[in-house]
């Protein structure tokens, strides 16, 4: 099988096995990206099938593929506290579960729908699982209004940062802010790095989630593994 259709037939599986945790009744957080795509095409099914749930959502395109598959969104607000959140990931982390998120540019809802949510599962490929967290870019979102001179910060830290564009502008986050993806390399401390980022002035999130993945739902080939905290 080519790599592109084997990562596909991976993503699909671990997404889809994700949803055998949904029970009656859950409010259900959606990740975004091509992963959670296949995991919302099962719940609307499911849906379809008579499960009722709430879910929320974390960027436009999960709302908009949710709705057309008869998922009841409500508002984080009105939900509360969520019972399970489904994402994907960008890296994994082998043996902390620390992750990169935000390559579909979502982070920010993300990850207040993930800090919302009792339970946290992730669904990945294969490719996604690593030793040490850093090849994939950490994207940062930022706010536009004086976002030169923390551009300029990250510079100076050699944390090698690119304005992430769509086309010929700036990618925009659902939020309207702008991405700084982050190419550091190996990253020795996470925790710690993601502390360091937060507290510049100007940055909004970033897409270091440190202990928030509780399982990984792990698709390598044909079998599902699953890694828990
Ligand atoms: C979007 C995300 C996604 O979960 C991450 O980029 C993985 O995407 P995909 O499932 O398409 O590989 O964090 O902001």
């Amino acid at each position: 099988m080519p790599d592109q259709s084997l990562k596909n037939a991976e993503k699909k599986l671990a997404a889809e096995a994700a949803v055998e945790y949904i029970k009656n009744g859950m409010i259900i957080g959606l990740g975004s990206g091509s992963t959670v795509y296949f995991t919302i095409k099962k719940i609307g099914t499911l849906v379809r099938q008579g499960l009722k749930i709430n879910a929320v959502s974390t960027s436009g395109s999960t709302t908009d593929l949710a709705r057309a598959e008869g998922i009841n969104l409500i508002s984080i607000d009105e939900a509360g506290e969520i019972d399970l959140t489904i994402d994907g990931a960008d890296e994994v982390e082998k043996n902390s579960l620390n992750g990169i998120k935000g390559g579909g540019g979502a982070l920010l809802f993300e990850k207040i729908v993930a800090l919302s949510s009792k339970k946290n599962i992730w669904a990945v490929d294969s490719d996604k699982l690593v030793e040490k967290l850093g090849k994939f870019p950490v994207p940062v979102e930022v706010i536009p209004f004086g976002c030169e001179r923390v551009f300029k910060i990250f510079e100076k830290k050699n944390l090698r940062p690119v304005v992430r564009r769509k086309g010929d502008s700036r990618y925009l986050t659902d939020s309207g802010n702008y991405i700084f993806d982050l190419h550091s390399g190996d990253i020795s401390n996470a925790e710690n790095l993601n502390k360091e980022i937060k507290l510049i002035n100007g940055v909004i999130e970033t897409g270091l989630f440190i202990g928030i993945a509780d399982e990984i739902i792990l698709a390598r080939h044909d079998k599902v593994e699953i890694l828990k905290k």
